[in-house]
């Protein structure tokens, strides 16, 4: 495996947890963080074994490649958690105003909700990525007997966009492992 062997996650839900998935079975290191503190991710760590850890939203931030599976509205809080500039930031967030189902639409004017979010993480390369995708669609096989699941990606920056782009190609199929059952 090539570049971005560590990579961020911020955000421990469904999105969180299927990239995090992806990436270990892949052969990355995970820094996964949460809102509430490593403490509340054992549990999930345990699961996604060994190449995976639970550390602060901080520590998850430090990575050149970090995923966002925050709430959308939760995006300001992460500005100050690391210095942004020339990170890769795979946007999966959606533009929901509420959680607990995520509902209604954040106005953000006339950006779009990934202008909103670079604006937001001064200097990163952001990508978007996966929103498009139900979270049990993301963490499942992506091969189907009609053919592979297509993963649309869109953002400013050519290189940035490449690596997300060689990243996504690379995950192949998710062996079941004992957590699904749970
Ligand atoms: N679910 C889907 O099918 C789906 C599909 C595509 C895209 N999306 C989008 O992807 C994003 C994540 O969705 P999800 O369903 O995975 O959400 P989720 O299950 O509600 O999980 C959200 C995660 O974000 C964390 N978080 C919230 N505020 C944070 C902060 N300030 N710093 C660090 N972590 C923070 C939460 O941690 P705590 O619990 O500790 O607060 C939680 O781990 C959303 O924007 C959603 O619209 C969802």
């Amino acid at each position: 495996m090539s570049a971005h062997r560590t990579i961020g996650v911020l955000g421990a839900g469904e999105v969180g947890q299927a990239v995090a998935d992806k990436a270990i079975r892949h052969g990355h290191e995970v820094l996964i963080g949460n809102s509430r503190g490593p403490e509340t991710l054992e549990a999930l760590v345990d699961r996604l074994g060994p190449k995976a850890r639970a550390v602060t939203a901080e520590e998850a931030a430090k990575p050149e490649l970090v995923f966002l599976s925050v709430p959308f509205f939760a995006v300001p809080e992460l500005t100050r958690l690391t210095t942004w500039s020339g990170k890769i930031v795979v946007d999966t967030t959606n533009q929901f105003a509420a959680a607990s189902p995520y509902r209604g639409r954040y106005d953000v004017g006339d950006l779009t909700g990934s202008e909103w979010v670079a604006g937001h993480l001064p200097g990163a390369r952001v990508v978007k990525a996966l929103n498009t995708l139900y979270a049990p669609f993301i963490a499942a096989d992506p091969r189907h007997a009609e053919g592979r699941l297509v993963a649309f990606y869109a953002g400013d920056d050519a290189d940035a966009k490449a690596a997300v782009g060689r990243l996504a190609g690379r995950i192949r199929i998710r062996r079941p492992g004992p957590w699904q059952s749970a």
